[in-house]
């Protein structure tokens, strides 16, 4: 994710600017800038890569000014590059964002009509160019950037300077956090509390619309209509690590966490409502390519291949299309029977995973297009393919993925809407109907995460047993795996995840009352089908933990613990259950006193085969 940072006060702006990215260097960044203003001259500095960089660029090419706004830069629009980096000017004015301007298309289209010329690939660029237009009609910059925030449609922080009021940092913001701060050297401002706590302890939280206006002497903040508001400075206890895991213990749970927003950002601007179809730009692929692609691969590792067992129960269901799924280092070689015109999908949360790479490059050999769902924009694997669905789910710092894996499954139900759109398979009235689908998930999961204490205490049960099994069926069965993987990755506890079905095949003789059993019951199709496979576990002592949907009371006498999931159509079904998983694991390997975001021997990313 993005960071923002800014001073305006007594003090040299840079070294603070420089610092405080430092403290936002957690986050993940690709490319970082700085811009203040010394005796009335707008100065930026930019560069791709580590702060170190912009560092040792502003050790050749020192800025003085007391006035300046920072940014690291986890790219959304456009690959990493100083052209992207922040800040963006036009003219005398110079913004930095955080957040997707779902609108910035047409927003561009407008300012180069009006004579606007554009330097970058970034929706970012929009912003300063509005917010310039509005000072040229004579208005100050706090009531510019009022009137800029008034056409913009997405998510946002910003942070502008001008040069026309060298002593003002004016900022709003709409769904992306903005933190205040003040002490005697002067006004702070920073997208998260971890930088200002070097400064104050004391912060001023912006809300959504509201504009918070910086000077050497206070902070002010007035509400859309430009009257004052009285924000109470509220009190931050945490030290720095604990404020940039957001007060979350772990990285692992807050980015559990984080799965709502993350949800909300893979959607968004992805869709038009009205012709309920998804808008998919740097797809890349033409509606007859897709129309002809005789069959679908997917290829990926671990987690992200369990993403893609998801898209395969997905594609064949809601669209009729045939899948093949592979997992990376098996694609890469045998001799898979793809042809030209084939559809390529690999899934990556880096996008840097040898085997994943290298199974895209042989399927381009053999003349497939390649889509790539991936999470690192400018990562190899997006450099490589023909075209992208980004995940929006900024860093993933813990090595267990969990909202990479849910932004994947949610890229996934983009591609069917798109596919069965195109292919005519869908028609708009049903689009529309699985958007209004999709659009629900990310309030469900907020249902589950307030229920993390239920799953909490189920892990106390249970959490000092040796094995594990994991039941599903369907599209569930991929969940039953990666609930597998998440338990056996940080707990150390074994742990298998089976189709419900083949659990009579073999893995019943495992089974006696020292092992418990996850099994995913979905009022689905399937449902008295999983019943019988959990009688079956009954029979034979096993503890049964059964995730159920809400309002089932049958499975509440036949299971030692029961989490009920929110009701929603069974082909969304699985995010949901992942969810629950993740929290189940975590808490287990928690109370197992184990590192959860450095398990041993893993790494986040693997770029060996
Ligand atoms: O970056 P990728 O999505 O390509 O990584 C694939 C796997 O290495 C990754 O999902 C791994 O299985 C995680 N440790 C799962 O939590």
């Amino acid at each position: 994710m993005c960071g923002i940072i800014g001073f305006v006060g007594s003090q040299q702006a840079a070294p603070i600017l420089l610092n405080g990215l430092k403290r936002l260097e957690y986050r993940g960044y690709d490319s970082a800038g700085i811009a203040v203003i010394d005796n009335g001259e707008l100065i930026i500095r930019r560069s791709v890569g580590k702060l170190s960089q912009l560092d040792a660029l502003l050790a050749e090419q020192p800025v003085g000014g007391t006035i300046g706004i920072g940014h690291t830069r986890w790219a959304t629009h456009g690959r990493p590059s100083e052209q992207n980096a922040h800040p963006h000017r036009s003219g005398d004015v110079v913004i930095v964002h955080n957040g997707i301007i779902e609108n910035y298309l047409a927003l561009k289209h407008r300012l180069e009509a009006q004579g606007y010329r554009f330097d970058s690939e970034t929706d970012t660029e929009v912003i300063a160019h509005l917010v310039a237009a509005a000072l040229t009609r004579g208005r100050t910059l706090a009531q510019a950037v009022r009137e800029a925030a008034q056409d913009l449609q997405g998510s946002y922080a910003i942070a502008a300077l001008s040069v026309a009021e060298p002593a003002t940092i004016v900022t709003t913001r709409s769904g992306c956090p903005l933190v205040m701060a003040h002490n005697e050297q002067g006004s702070f401002l920073a997208s998260d509390v971890t930088p200002l706590l070097a400064h104050s302890r004391d912060v001023v939280y912006l809300e959504d619309g509201e504009i918070g206006i910086l000077t050497p002497e206070r902070l002010a903040v007035v509400d859309e209509a430009g009257q004052a508001v009285d924000r109470p400075l509220v009190r931050i206890d945490w030290d720095a690590e604990a404020a940039e895991k957001g007060g979350y213990p772990d990285f692992m749970v807050k980015e559990i966490h984080e799965q709502p927003r993350v949800i909300a950002d893979t959607l968004r601007g992805r869709y038009r409502y009205d012709s309920g179809e998804a808008d998919l730009p740097d797809l890349a692929m033409t509606a007859e390519e897709l129309i002809h692609a005789r069959r679908i691969w997917i290829v990926a590792c671990g987690t992200s291949w369990h993403a893609g067992l998801v898209g395969k129960y997905l594609f064949e269901e809601m669209i009729r299309k045939p899948v093949q799924v592979d997992i990376g280092s098996e694609f890469r070689y045998r001799e898979p029977m793809i042809q030209k015109d084939d559809l390529f999908v690999a899934i990556s949360q880096s996008g840097e995973t040898a085997d994943t790479l290298e199974a895209a490059r042989e399927a381009k050999k053999h003349g497939a297009r390649v889509l790539a769902i991936v999470n690192v924009v400018g990562s190899t694997l997006a450099r490589e393919a023909d075209g992208v669905i980004y995940t929006r789910c900024g860093p993933e710092i813990s090595v267990a993925s969990t909202k990479a894996f849910t932004g994947q499954v949610i890229a996934l139900y983009l591609l069917a809407l798109h596919i069965g759109r195109v292919r005519g398979i869908l028609s708009a009235e049903e689009g529309r109907w699985w958007l209004d689908q999709y659009l629900m998930i990310p309030s469900r999961v907020e249902h589950i995460l307030k229920r993390e204490a239920d799953l909490r205490s189920i892990a106390e049960r249970f959490y000092t047993k040796r094995n594990f099994l994991y039941l599903g069926r369907g599209i569930n069965y991929p969940i039953a795996l990666e609930g597998a993987l998440k338990l056996k990755e940080i707990s150390y506890i074994h742990a298998e995840g089976y189709a419900a079905g083949e659990m009579k095949h073999g893995p019943i003789a495992l089974i006696d009352e020292e092992m418990p059993v996850v099994v995913l019951a979905p009022r689905d199709r399937l449902y008295e089908k999983t019943v019988n496979n959990l009688m079956e576990v009954r029979a034979r002592n096993a503890p049964v933990i059964a995730l159920v949907t809400e309002g089932d009371q049958e499975l509440a006498h036949l299971a030692e613990a029961v989490f009920p999931i929110p009701h929603v159509h069974p082909l969304l079904s699985p995010v949901l259950f992942a969810v629950a998983l993740q929290l189940l694991a975590y808490h287990i390997a928690v109370l197992r006193g184990l590192d959860v975001d450095r398990p041993r021997n893993l790494a986040k990313c693997v770029t060996v085969e």
